[in-house]
């Protein structure tokens, strides 16, 4: 059998990278599970390109060898290693940070839970290998339903006895990058220092923008033009899956925004004060639900601090009352699911 070493060792890095790797302040060790598909690839490259990344390991049941290979001539510090569909331990062994974007997407007329069925036992399973080889690794999880694929591998850590809370996040931030994007289009000011707080989920009526909270906010007038604007966050991602008509979902915006989320992790971990939406075990509404999204302080622990929520207006009171049942039964299907199919 071609050996594993073999296989890795011909797509390391060339040496003009490897020796800015030598310079590089901490050992960064990504990887990517589901790296060969349509977020998997633009996210691996804008890994490829972040300094601050040192070693990147791709994993995919196929292509992964051959996106390491591309991605490796690129003279940026990480070292790419691809990792064959048999290969799960050895991509994630001693991973830092894992990104999990694995599973299937939506086609048009499909809810994110009607994913439930395919991603639940993807996700599940790549957790179990992440609980027993890298059990410390700060956890990304982009495959859908969010709202459930978090829970599920919270309850895999927890059968292994390695559940750490502050390690595990679903990634939310292309809710606030729509969110971003959609408001500085009504108000015409720079989307890129436009910064809306997205509370809740990761799925339509549980996704809940905070407007009053973005300093442009008060330039979007309240009733139709906030409606409209609350519903095209909520149901971005139903846009781009009606437009890519049964070729999948967001692919290029999300690897950005799982980009900009790693970035923020990086840096917290570095000890950079950084704030972030995402999706974490929270005491915010504890009594409805275990998991809730809302911005969150990264530091080297991952999650270092989950400050309470800002006042609300009537309007968005509203929507986080619609969310939290919703919610609510997401985070339980994945909760029971496990527990019957662990
Ligand atoms: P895709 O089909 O293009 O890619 C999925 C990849 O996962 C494929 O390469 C496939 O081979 C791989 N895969 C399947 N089973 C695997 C396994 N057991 N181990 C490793 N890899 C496996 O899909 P995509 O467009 O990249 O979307 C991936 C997921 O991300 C979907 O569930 C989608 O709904 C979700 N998504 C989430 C967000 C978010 O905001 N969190 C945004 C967009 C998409
Ligand atoms: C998104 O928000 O774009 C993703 O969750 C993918 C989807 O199914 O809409």
């Amino acid at each position: 059998m071609f050996a594993r070493a073999a296989l890795r060792n011909s797509v390391r890095a060339p040496a003009s990278a490897r020796y800015f790797s030598q310079t590089a302040a901490a050992n960064r060790k990504v990887a990517v599970l589901g790296a060969s598909g349509g977020i998997g690839q633009p996210l691996s490259l804008l890994m490829k390109l972040n300094p601050k990344v040192t070693e990147l390991r791709l994993y995919d049941i196929r292509l992964a060898p051959g996106v390491a290979a591309d991605l490796s001539h690129i003279n940026t510090p990480a070292v790419t290693s691809g990792y064959a569909k048999d290969d799960l331990e050895g991509a994630v062994d001693g991973a830092e940070i894992v990104l999990i974007p694995a599973g299937m997407p939506r086609k048009p007329g499909m809810t994110r839970d009607d994913l439930f069925n395919s991603n639940a036992s993807i996700v599940r399973d790549l957790a179990k290998t992440v609980a027993k080889v890298a059990p410390k690794a700060y956890i990304g999880i982009i495959s859908n339903p969010v709202n459930s694929t978090v829970p599920i591998v919270a309850e895999v850590f927890k059968k292994a006895g390695v559940y750490d809370p502050k390690r595990l996040f679903g990634v939310t931030t292309l809710d606030t990058t729509r969110a971003a994007t959609f408001l500085s289009g009504i108000t015409g000011t720079d989307p890129q220092t436009t910064n809306v707080p997205v509370i809740g989920g990761h799925s339509g009526v549980t996704i809940v923008p905070l407007i009053s909270q973005a300093p442009q906010g008060d330039k979007v007038q309240a009733g139709e033009q906030l409606d409209k604007l609350v519903h095209r966050i909520q149901f971005g991602g139903d846009e781009v899956v009606k437009a890519k008509d049964g070729a999948g979902s967001a692919t290029l915006s999300m690897a950005y925004a799982a980009a900009v989320f790693t970035e923020g992790l990086l840096k917290g971990l570095d000890g950079e004060a950084v704030t972030q939406c995402t999706f974490v075990e929270s005491p915010l509404f504890k009594d409805q639900v275990d998991f809730f999204a809302s911005p969150v302080e990264f530091g080297p622990e991952g999650v270092k601090n989950i400050p309470a929520l800002p006042k609300l207006t009537a309007e968005e009171q509203k929507l986080l009352d619609a969310c939290l049942p919703d919610l609510a039964k997401n985070i339980k299907k994945g909760v029971a699911w496990v527990a019957e199919n662990p």
